[in-house]
C-alpha cells in the first residue's frame, strides 16, 4: 500500500490547491477493505464502456482499448502484481488510474457519464448477489447434513423440553428436522433479499442522472439484473440490501446460537445425549481431562457481532439526507465481516452435524424421568369419558403419588391408577410408554416417526423448490 504523491495526481486533483494531509488520506480510504469488490467493479466497467459504445458515446476502438485493459489490470490484480495505494483512495480509482496507466487517453473516456456513487452501489450490489449463493450453498449443505442425521433417528426417542424441563418424549430425527424448518426459512430470507438487491444503481450517476443518451436497461441486461433504479437520488443512497442482508444474517446466526447452546448442553457430561466428535472439539492447557464444545460455542459468540453488525447498518443510515454521503463507505466492513462469519460458521456447522453422534441410551433414560407421559394419560382420560380439566387434575395427583414414591407412571400398579380414576383400564399402559406416547402425535407437524419420515420426504423437495 503506497501513499507517498501529491493531490495533483489524484482523479479529482483539479480543483485543488495543496496536498491532502498525509493522515486524512489515509483515515478516508477504503481501498483496504473494498479492494475485495475489485471483480465486481471491472465486470460493471466492462457493461458501462460496453453501453456507451452501443449509444455512440465511445467509438469502438476506445470501448475495445478499455476491455483489453480491464482484462490486463484483472490479470495483474489476480497475479499479485497490482500494487493498491491509498493515494488512489478506494478500489474505482486504483482500477480506473492504473487502466489510464496502461493505455492512455482511453481509459480516461471510461468514466463518461458514470460517478463513483453509482458505481459503488452498484458494486457491491454485484457482490452481495454473488455471495449470497455461497452463503445459501452452505445453508443448503447444513440442511442436507440434517436431513441425513434425521433419517437416521427417526426412532430415537429423547424427552423434549419446555422451561429446560423434561415435557413430552419427542424423536431426535423431529428434533432435528424443526432447525431444518429455521434453515428453510433463512433460505427463503436470502433469496428474498436477492430478488429485491437485483436492481440496477448505475446511470444514476453522481446523483441526479446523466447528461448522455445511457441505455440503462442494455446495461442491466449485461450485468444480469432485473430492472433498473427507478430514482436516481434513492439509487446512489439506497443501502437496505445492505441492511437486509445483515438482518437476513442475523436471524440465521440466532438460529445457529440456539443450535450451539443445545449441542453444548447436550454433550455435557450432565446431559450426555451426544458426542461431538474429537476433530472439532478442543482440550484445556491445564485440565488434561477436558473436551470442550469449541465449534458450538464460538458459533454462538460469533452471533453478537452479526447482530452489531445489522445495528451499525441501521444506525448508519439514520438520518442521512439524500443523496450519497461518505458515510455509506463505512457500509463495507460490517457487511463484508457478516458474510464472512456466516460462511465460516454455516461452513463448520454443515461439516460438523453428520458428525454428531447419538447416545440413544442416555436420550431414552432422561425421556423416562420428569413423567413425560402424563399428558398421554390425561388424553386417555379424555377419552374415557372426563373433560380435560378435570382429567389433568387427576394426572396432578398421580404424579405427585409418583413423586413421592420415586416411581414414573408406567411403573405404577393398575389399582394404584384406579385410586385416581375408576376409569382406568389395562390399557393404559400402551399409552403410557415413550413409543405410545411418539407414535400417537400422528398428524403433519407431529412427532411420530411416521410423521417424521414423511416431513423429510417433503423436506428434500422443499429444498430444491
Ligand atoms: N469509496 C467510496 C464508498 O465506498 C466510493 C464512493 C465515493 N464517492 C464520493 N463522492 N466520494 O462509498
Amino acid at each position: 500500500m503506497s501513499n507517498n504523491s501529491d493531490s495533483k495526481s489524484k482523479l479529482w486533483g483539479g480543483r485543488f490547491s495543496e496536498a491532502t494531509d498525509a493522515f486524512v488520506q489515509a483515515f478516508t480510504a477504503s481501498v483496504e477493505f473494498d479492494q475485495r469488490m475489485y471483480r465486481q467493479d471491472i465486470e460493471g466497467s466492462r457493461a458501462h464502456a460496453t453501453m456507451l459504445c452501443k449509444v455512440g458515446v465511445l467509438n469502438e476502438d476506445v470501448r475495445d482499448a478499455i476491455l483489453r485493459g480491464l482484462d490486463q489490470v484483472q490479470q495483474e490484480i489476480e497475479s499479485g502484481k497490482c500494487i493498491w495505494s491509498i493515494e488512489r483512495e478506494d478500489v474505482h480509482m486504483n482500477i480506473e488510474a492504473r487502466l489510464t496507466e496502461l493505455i492512455g487517453d482511453a481509459g480516461k473516456r471510461l468514466h463518461t457519464g458514470r460517478s463513483r456513487n453509482d458505481q459503488v452501489a452498484t458494486d457491491i450490489r454485484l457482490y452481495l448477489r454473488e455471495q449470497i449463493g455461497l452463503v445459501i450453498n452452505e445453508l443448503r449443505r447444513l440442511q442436507s447434513g440434517l436431513i441425513s442425521l434425521a433419517e437416521q433417528e427417526v426412532d430415537t426417542i429423547m424427552p423434549g423440553f419446555t422451561h429446560l424441563q423434561v415435557a413430552q418424549p419427542v424423536t431426535f430425527g423431529h428434533h432435528l428436522m424443526a432447525w431444518f424448518e429455521m434453515l428453510q426459512r433463512d433460505a427463503s430470507r436470502l433469496q428474498d433479499c436477492r430478488t429485491r438487491l437485483n436492481v440496477l444503481p448505475l446511470g444514476s450517476a453522481a446523483l441526479a442522472g446523466t447528461s448522455y443518451p445511457l441505455d440503462r436497461q442494455y446495461t442491466a441486461k449485461l450485468l444480469g439484473f432485473d430492472d433498473v433504479c427507478r430514482n436516481s437520488l434513492d439509487a446512489v443512497s439506497d443501502r437496505d440490501f445492505a441492511i437486509e442482508f445483515c438482518a437476513a444474517g442475523a436471524m440465521i446466526m440466532t438460529h445457529l446460537s440456539r443450535f450451539s447452546e443445545e449441542l453444548v448442553l447436550w454433550s455435557s457430561a450432565q446431559f450426555n445425549f451426544i458426542n461431538l466428535p474429537d476433530r472439532f472439539c478442543t482440550g484445556s492447557s491445564i485440565m488434561p481431562q477436558k473436551k470442550n464444545p469449541d465449534v458450538p460455542e464460538l458459533v454462538r459468540g460469533k452471533t453478537g457481532r452479526v447482530n452489531g453488525h445489522l445495528v451499525s447498518l441501521l444506525t448508519l443510515m439514520k438520518s442521512q439526507p439524500l443523496a450519497y454521503n461518505k458515510d455509506n463507505q463505512e457500509d463495507k466492513e460490517p457487511l463484508f465481516d457478516t458474510l464472512d462469519t456466516l460462511l465460516g460458521s454455516l461452513r463448520a456447522f454443515a461439516d460438523m452435524v453428520p458428525a454428531i453422534q447419538t447416545k440413544k441410551e442416555n436420550m431414552y433414560r432422561a425421556a423416562k424421568q420428569g413423567f413425560a407421559t402424563a399428558t398421554d394419560l390425561a388424553d386417555y382420560l379424555v377419552r374415557c369419558g372426563l373433560p380435560f380439566r378435570d382429567a389433568h387434575e387427576v394426572v396432578g395427583k398421580a404424579v405427585a403419588f409418583g413423586v413421592e414414591q420415586n416411581r414414573d407412571l408406567a411403573d405404577m400398579t393398575l389399582d394404584e391408577l384406579k385410586q385416581f380414576c375408576a376409569k382406568i383400564e389395562q390399557d393404559v399402559f400402551k399409552v403410557l410408554t415413550l413409543e405410545g406416547s411418539v407414535a400417537a402425535r400422528n398428524h403433519i407437524g407431529g412427532t411420530a416417526p411416521a410423521q417424521v419420515r414423511q416431513a423429510i420426504v417433503e423436506a428434500r423437495k422443499r429444498m430444491k423448490a
